[in-house]
């Protein structure tokens, strides 16, 4: 297993390009079921979760061809509308196709993807609003199986409305509302960026999709086999940029370019890099990212969009590692996820954890050691705090780096860090 050396040596400097948005290309990929035709996704990073999405649109049936930064999926209306465990247990967003399938075909079966180190992660959200929309709904051994109305008929448009904001169930519902019968009004649902870009997309298709990107999303479905194919470049990925923006900031005098990352897709995280004391300037398509002097504590409570995402909580919280004072970290996303805190203590942070908030109070040092963590954004934050730590430190583990952060030690390294891959390290 491949394991991440880092040696710290201070600020970093210079320019690193923004990859496409990982969490924007799943559900997109998926979009492409909803059409028979040749679809293209342009500015798609080279990740190991968009291959596993890759391999389970062709174990469907579907051609797909991988050049990152662009993805072809051909045309084909051959499709067996089933999403096997061995696939779907890699990556949890494979439960994405569900809504596409069953409106498309009217009938899926798709593995239940069971729980994640971050937490359990239920889908119960995702079958309630498949269910409102006439589908028929059972578990059989660890699988979803979805029919429409009748046996495999056409979904019906309905009202939705979700208990709690969902991402990926917002999607899963957004896709498989665009080709039912009627109108649908999705409320309460998530207003991430990445779901008002599906909406873009949906729209592209010829589908009718109003307010993606606010809590109510109504939608008039077209007929099967109406939605036409793409061609789309995504949007730059807001959890990337963050973490370079943490990255760039946690040595004293860094003084990094983020080119083609978007603040507005990004405020919650500025606001409290801007109360750390760390400079944030949007400069024509780039954002520039300086931190002058001390960092100060700030607290941070992570939400859904546009709150503080919890997916730049691990990262946040190495920053707020060294800076001067107590900050106080909560999560009320996942109940799982502060596995990195263990790891940062041996690393001589000092952090104390009670339940779902982590105490940090800050020191002057952090020490190389041998780390790991079971989460992706989790090991960022360690490759992070390995930037500022004295001597060397070993990430291990680092295939969860490898789904979701394109050629990070290159990236890292073009702006001074002291970084590199080590092949086949101990696990
Ligand atoms: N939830 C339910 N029932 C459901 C669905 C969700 O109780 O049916 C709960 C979850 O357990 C969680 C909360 O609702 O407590 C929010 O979860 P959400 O469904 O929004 O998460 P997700 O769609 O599974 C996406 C991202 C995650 C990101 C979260 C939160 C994708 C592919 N994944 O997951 O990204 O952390 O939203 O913003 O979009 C990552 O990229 O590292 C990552 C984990």
């Amino acid at each position: 297993m491949d394991a991440i050396r880092i040696r710290g040596n201070g600020p970093l400097r210079g320019t690193v390009r923004v990859s496409g948005a990982k969490n924007a290309a799943l559900p997109i990929l998926c979009a492409t079921l909803l059409s028979d035709g040749a679809s293209r996704l342009r500015n798609v990073p080279a990740l190991r979760d968009i291959e596993t999405t890759a391999a389970l649109l062709r174990f469907l049936g579907r051609g797909v061809d991988v050049e990152a930064p662009i993805v072809d999926v051909a045309a084909g209306a051959d499709v067996k509308p089933e999403a096997p465990y061995e696939l779907v247990k890699q990556m949890r967003a494979s439960v994405l196709v569900l809504g596409p399938l069953v409106a498309r075909f009217g009938r899926a079966k798709v593995s239940l993807p069971g729980g994640c180190q971050i937490g359990a992660r239920p889908i119960d959200q995702h079958l309630k609003g498949l269910e409102a929309l006439g589908c028929r709904i059972h578990i059989e051994r660890g699988y979803v199986i979805a029919e429409g109305p009748g046996g495999g008929g056409r979904l019906k448009g309905n009202e939705i409305y979700f208990d709690i904001p969902t991402v990926t169930g917002t999607e899963n519902l957004m896709m498989a509302a665009a080709l039912a019968k009627g109108r649908s009004t999705l409320v309460n649902c998530a207003r991430e960026p990445e779901v008002e870009e599906l909406g873009r997309v949906l729209n592209k298709m010829g589908a009718e999709v109003e307010g993606a990107g606010t809590d109510v999303i109504h939608i008039r479905g077209t007929e099967r086999g109406e939605l036409g194919p793409f061609d789309h470049a995504i949007i730059a990925d807001r959890i990337e940029a963050g973490t370079y923006m943490v990255a760039a900031a946690i040595a004293e005098g860094g003084d990094v370019v983020l080119e083609g990352a978007n603040l507005d897709d990004m405020e919650a995280l500025v606001v409290k890099m801007r109360a750390a004391g760390v400079e944030v300037a949007s400069e024509g398509q780039n954002v520039r990212v300086h931190r002058p002097g001390p960092l100060r504590a700030v607290n941070v409570t992570t939400a859904p969009h546009p709150g503080f995402p919890t997916d730049m909580q691990a990262q946040f919280l190495v920053l707020m590692c060294t800076a001067r004072g107590e900050s106080v970290i909560s999560e009320t996303i996942f109940e799982n996820r502060f596995m990195h805190v263990p790891e940062l203590q041996r690393m001589g942070a000092s952090v104390a954890l009670r339940g779902n908030t982590a105490v940090v109070q800050g020191v002057d040092k952090l020490y190389g050691a041998s780390v790991m963590a079971t989460d992706l954004r989790a090991s960022a934050s360690l490759v992070v705090a390995g930037l500022v730590a004295e001597d060397e430190t070993e990430v291990r583990r680092v295939y969860h780096i490898d789904r979701g952060y394109e050629h990070i030690e290159q990236k890292l390294r073009s702006v001074g860090a002291k970084i590199e891959r080590v092949r086949g390290a101990e696990a």
